[in-house]
């Protein structure tokens, strides 16, 4: 199914051609995030007021940028100055925000109650609209990958790729240790003191663990240079990822890896996070475009779930998801 090699580091399988200049980038990032965590410490740390909600914001900060470290001196190594140097993202771009991994190892590998109701109805809506014949099957943007473990089951092989280091090296961590803790701390939308900063387990069972490491194959890749070959894939799903880059960018690429008759599956509500509106193509555009280029429609449909929930919150959000199945 591959059409080249990789490169390993952790233990993390990345195909990507520029290595160096990818590791320094993710390196920079992450060291960035981790500022975040360290200014908030300094900001919480000795609090005379209200001791009890900065002690428990402390311990939260203070074990986030422990993990975050670990995960850095893992990369550093392979690391080298001049590369950090010349990469072109803002210095000060300190990603001010609990980093996306966490929130995703919450929904994932948490087993809470909102987040397995998401990832059920989600899997189970899309897998009783697909024929149950088909031998492999891509994840594009699989996160730290619960949803393309979910379709273990019906295929033989699954692949799943993400751009992102650190989410690919948290399934991989969660794969060869027992757990994995981390907290998603919460300065606002709180009911209690308890919900400010709780702390959560991330774990798999043995037994999933041996299923995934059979079944499921996570590597780095983009999803604009995919290391994979022509006509090889059954099913390709972009599940919260079709609004991350604009269709016109990878469709030409999916759709050469998609075997005739394979599938295209989207789920998602659209939310785009580039600015190009050009690209925010609607739902019914973003069909007609793959029927023009040879696919025919098999599900047009929208399905309600919450959305990436923490019950320690008073926000909940809920999306009304576009399904779409496109056969090519
Ligand atoms: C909104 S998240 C969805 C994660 C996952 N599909 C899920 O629902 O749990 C989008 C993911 O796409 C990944 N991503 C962003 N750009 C990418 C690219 N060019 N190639 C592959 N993955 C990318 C991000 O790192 C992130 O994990």
């Amino acid at each position: 199914m591959y059409n080249k090699g990789y490169s390993e580091i952790d233990g993390v399988k990345i195909y990507i051609e520029n290595i160096e200049s990818y590791i320094a980038e993710s390196y920079l990032l992450l060291t960035n995030h981790n500022k975040y965590n360290e200014f908030s410490l300094h900001k919480y740390i000795n609090q005379e007021k209200r001791k009890e909600y900065f002690n428990s914001l402390v311990q939260a900060y203070l074990h986030n940028y422990n993990n975050i470290r670990e995960l850095l001196a893992k990369v550093k190594p392979y690391v080298e100055v001049d590369r950090i140097l010349n990469v072109n993202t803002s210095r000060d771009n300190v990603v001010n925000t609990t980093l996306k991994d966490y929130v995703y190892l919450q929904r994932d590998w948490c087993y809470c109650e909102d987040g397995e109701a998401q990832i059920e109805k989600t899997a189970q809506s899309i897998q009783k609209v697909l024929p149950r014949d088909m031998e492999n099957a891509l994840f594009l943007g699989c996160g730290v990958g619960r949803l393309a473990v979910e379709f273990a089951n019906i295929f033989k092989k699954v692949l799943a790729t993400d751009k992102s280091y650190s989410m690919i090296w948290h399934i991989n961590k969660l794969l060869s240790d027992v757990n994995f803790e981390f907290y998603t701390p919460q300065e606002k939308n709180v009911y209690s003191l308890e919900n400010v900063a709780q702390k959560h387990t991330a774990s798999i069972s043995d037994s999933l663990k041996t299923q995934i490491k059979d079944k499921v194959d996570f590597f780095v890749s983009d999803v604009l240079d995919l290391p994979l070959k022509k006509n090889s894939l059954d099913a390709v799903f972009s599940i919260y990822f079709t609004d991350v880059i604009a269709l016109k960018l990878w469709f030409e690429k999916i759709n050469s890896i998609i075997k005739n008759d394979g599938y295209f599956i989207h789920f998602g509500p659209l939310d785009y996070f580039f600015s190009a509106e050009s690209e925010m193509l609607t739902a019914k555009e973003f069909r007609a475009f793959f029927e023009e280029n040879g696919y025919e429609t098999v599900v047009d449909e929208i399905i309600e779930t919450s959305h990436l929930n923490d019950s320690n919150s008073l926000v909940y959000k809920v999306y009304r998801n576009w399904l779409f199945v496109a056969k090519k």
